[in-house]
């Protein structure tokens, strides 16, 4: 940080306030959770009001069309506040300005927009608040100057439960994929700083953390330390202290038996796969370039069933991309039915410029929404059915905040990621209990509190 602008800005901070919003991914919640510890560092305040706030931001993500058609909206109500406010600072950053159409863009169509930055320049934020303070122009920069190992400092999203970045950065090239080019090319974090974290996080009374990376399962690969994802997480796993130990995104053309022995392994490596798949066709998928068969797929799931009987697996299904015909998405429907899904992320295709499907013909939007309920009909009795299987049984739960429509009521997670609802008093937040599970949904469990650890 530039010492000499804070001590020429120290007062300027005072009684300030920010507001962060954040779209997309766990990545970019992290980030946001670095950008918000900047911000309180200057001296910055957080507000829930986004229109009070001094300091307004949106974190970005492009991923589909109508994450960038939301921020837009959102940018575009605070034209009016910027006019009425003009000291107060608007910034953009993340996904979509790593990309130069997004970025001129907002550059072009939101003069009220003060402050642009990328997703590898976080560390510069300070820097860049105090150019603008000092030119009163327009700072945009989109540089990198991330250093690959550092110990960020980060407000992680309660005191229980943190993100820790392994990697950045995708190499897959998914074709429909804009990841790639928003964050760049992969980059494995050396092992004893992810390790130095999670000790930092766990003697400091973290009980769960969640691995993240866009496909964890290639970690080390370019890297000069001959360290696997597996052996990155029998490693971590096995620090003292560690209650839950969660990781995501895997990609299922590099799930090994290794990583299932790992987790195997140890109690408190959550008994949870998320494993895109995508589609269920082999046509389709080779035109995705995800580089994993249908049967693959299956065999997969069926590795992870029969040494973890009791694992919970999760997934992501795209409908409608150009190249899926009816036949092609009976094969995903066939795949949802032979695996069992306990939860779904189900998306519409959505062409992304610069990737290599935005040029392919797209399907008609009738046929798409109609594959998209018949994919969900498929889906949800399933996930019924899943969670109804829980009910009679006793499972532990990190309680990790109080419902939103019921004060007397806690939500938490079980290890398998199953969302529970039990009545419990707010003290408990953060601790890990015992419920047994009396009812559930499509989407919940519910049950009564037995044991407090
Ligand atoms: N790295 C992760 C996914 C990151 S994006 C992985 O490979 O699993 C999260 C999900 O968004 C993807 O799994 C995919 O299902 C969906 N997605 C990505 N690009 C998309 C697009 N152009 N249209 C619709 N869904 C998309
Ligand atoms: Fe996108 Fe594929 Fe990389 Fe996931 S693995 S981020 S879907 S390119
Ligand atoms: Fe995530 Fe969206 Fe970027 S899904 S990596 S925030 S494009």
């Amino acid at each position: 940080m530039n010492l000499k602008a804070l001590e020429k800005y120290k007062d300027y901070f005072k009684g300030k306030t920010y507001n962060v919003t954040t779209f997309g991914c766990q990545m970019n919640e992290h980030d946001s959770e670095r950008i918000s510890y900047l911000l309180e560092d200057l001296g910055y305040k957080h507000t829930d009001i986004r229109e009070e706030a001094d300091f307004i931001l949106f974190n970005t993500c492009l991923v589909r069309e109508n994450a960038e058609l939301k921020l837009v909206g959102q940018i575009s109500s605070l034209k009016k506040i910027k006019q009425a406010h003009p000291e107060k600072i608007i910034a953009v950053s993340g996904c979509m300005m790593q990309t130069s159409t997004a970025r001129e863009m907002i550059e072009k169509n939101h003069k009220e927009v003060d402050i642009i930055f990328g997703t590898k320049n976080i560390n510069s934020l300070q820097n860049l608040i105090f150019k603008y303070l000092e030119t009163g122009e327009r700072v945009v920069d989109v540089s990198t100057d991330l250093v690959k190992d550092d110990f960020v400092k980060y407000n992680s999203k309660n005191n229980f439960q943190a993100y820790v970045n392994i990697m950045r950065g995708c190499d897959n090239f998914c074709s429909y994929c804009i990841v790639p080019q928003a964050r760049g090319r992969e980059e494995s974090r050396r092992p004893s700083n992810i390790i130095e974290e999670v000790e930092y996080l766990v003697a400091n009374g973290y009980k769960e953390i969640t691995l993240l990376g866009q496909n964890v399962n290639s970690y080390g690969n370019k890297s000069d330390f001959n360290v696997t994802f597996p052996q990155l997480l029998d490693k971590i796993a096995s620090i003292d202290g560690l209650e839950r130990l969660r990781f995501t995104t895997s990609h299922p053309k590099d799930l090994s038996k290794d990583l299932i022995k790992v987790m195997k392994n140890h109690d408190n490596i959550c008994k949870y796969f998320h494993l895109p798949l995508q589609s269920g066709s082999d046509k389709v998928l080779k035109d995705m370039n995800r580089r994993y068969t249908q049967k693959d797929y299956i065999e997969k799931v069926k590795m992870l069933r029969e040494e973890i009987p009791e694992i919970a697996i999760s997934t992501d299904i795209i409908v409608g991309f150009p190249t899926e015909t009816e036949e092609d998405f009976l094969e995903t429907l066939n795949v949802c039915r032979k695996v069992g899904f306990d939860y779904a992320f189900t998306f519409i295709y959505s062409p992304r410029p610069k990737t290599k499907a935005y040029k392919l013909a797209t399907i008609d939007k009738d046929i798409v929404q109609d594959r998209f309920q018949r994919l969900l009909d498929e889906l949800y009795p399933t996930f019924y059915e899943k969670n109804k299987a829980y009910i009679g049984t006793r499972h532990k739960v990190l309680l990790e905040s109080v419902s939103k429509n019921d004060p007397d009521v806690l939500t938490g997670r079980t290890d398998t990621n199953k969302l529970v609802h039990v009545k419990a008093s707010k003290s408990l937040v953060g601790k890990i209990v015992e419920v047994d599970i009396k009812e559930n949904t499509s989407f919940t469990i519910t049950g009564d509190l037995v044991k407090i650890y």
